[in-house]
């Protein structure tokens, strides 16, 4: 059963392209895992009534144990925007972790691809993954450069390195990150990625997928939709697969395999 917890907020800093970071004090916690998330909520009144929910940028364990959470946030609406103007010292109540979160990738090269805010689960992949004989990349887009989160907290792992898109052509590839992919699995045909994993807008996910499908990578997604429980009980952020069958995002993922929810027409 996961805990809820109240744990002052520690800082509140910019972290670049527009977001945010909130790094939680130590807690007596659970470490999680990362792709795993937690339902967060600040010390409003009634509206919003609901926890939103947020990936774990970032953790660590610190003395006697216990672990400091770290978030990245975009301001989006009513329950971001409050939580964008909280301060040091207020008290957030955060339950989790929860969800199914990323697995180790299976060979020695993985590239993460992050739709914006996507990035957020990426930092704490990267703690977990890194390895001197593993090449790790990070492919980011943004629409354009002032929209692209920060990174060079986690530069320092991305051994294989870190490539930018915009869609306005302002910085790096011009073009999605889709299409930056595409173009980067097309150039590595002989020596392909053991796994992708993408985080970013529905749409931008199910496009990646696509892209890794025909190149034959395997490709991990970080699913997304608004959450009322994290726990399975309000049935709010259930989607059908192409099987026609029910993924309840909080629980069957966020993290999972896309080839799970979405296929080629040729899929039995
Ligand atoms: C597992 C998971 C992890 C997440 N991790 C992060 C993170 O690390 N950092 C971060 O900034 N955001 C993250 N999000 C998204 C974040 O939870 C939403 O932006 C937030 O709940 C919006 O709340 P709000 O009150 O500001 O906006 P609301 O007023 O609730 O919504 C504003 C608009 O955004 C739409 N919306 C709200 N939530 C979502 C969503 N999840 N997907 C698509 N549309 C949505 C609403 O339908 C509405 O149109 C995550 C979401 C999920 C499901
Ligand atoms: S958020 Fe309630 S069932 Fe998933």
């Amino acid at each position: 059963m996961p805990a809820l917890s109240r744990i002052p907020l520690e800082t509140v800093e910019d972290a670049g392209g527009g977001c945010l970071r909130l790094v939680c004090a130590p807690a007596s916690l659970v470490a999680p895992m990362p792709g795993q998330f937690y339902m967060v909520r600040g010390p409003w009144e009634a509206d919003p009534l609901l926890p939103r929910p947020f990936s774990v940028a970032r953790f660590r364990t610190v003395k006697n144990e216990q672990v400091q959470l770290e978030f990245l946030l975009r301001i989006i609406g009513r329950g971001t925007r409050l939580l964008g103007t909280a301060r040091a010292g207020i008290e957030l109540d955060i339950l989790g972790p929860l969800g199914v979160g990323f697995e180790q990738p299976p060979g020695d090269s993985a590239w993460m691809v992050a739709g914006g805010i996507g990035i957020a689960p990426f930092p704490a992949l990267t703690d977990a993954i890194a390895a001197p004989e593993r090449s790790l990349s990070l492919l980011i887009g943004a629409r354009t450069h002032t929209e692209i989160p920060g990174f060079k907290d986690f530069e320092a792992n991305l051994s294989g390195g870190v490539e930018v898109a915009t869609d306005d052509g302002s910085a790096g590839f011009a073009g999605t990150v889709v299409d930056l992919l595409a173009s980067r699995l097309d150039r590595a045909s002989d020596q392909p990625p053991s796994q992708v994993y993408v985080c970013g807008p529905h749409a931008m996910m199910e496009a990646a997928a696509a892209v890794c499908r025909d190149a034959g990578v395997p490709c991990s997604v970080s699913l997304e939709a608004p959450m009322g429980c994290g726990m399975g009980t309000c049935r709010g952020c259930v989607i059908r697969t192409f099987r026609n069958t029910n993924f309840t995002i909080c629980t069957d993922g966020p993290v999972t395999d896309a080839n799970v929810i979405w296929s080629d027409q040729n899929s039995p």
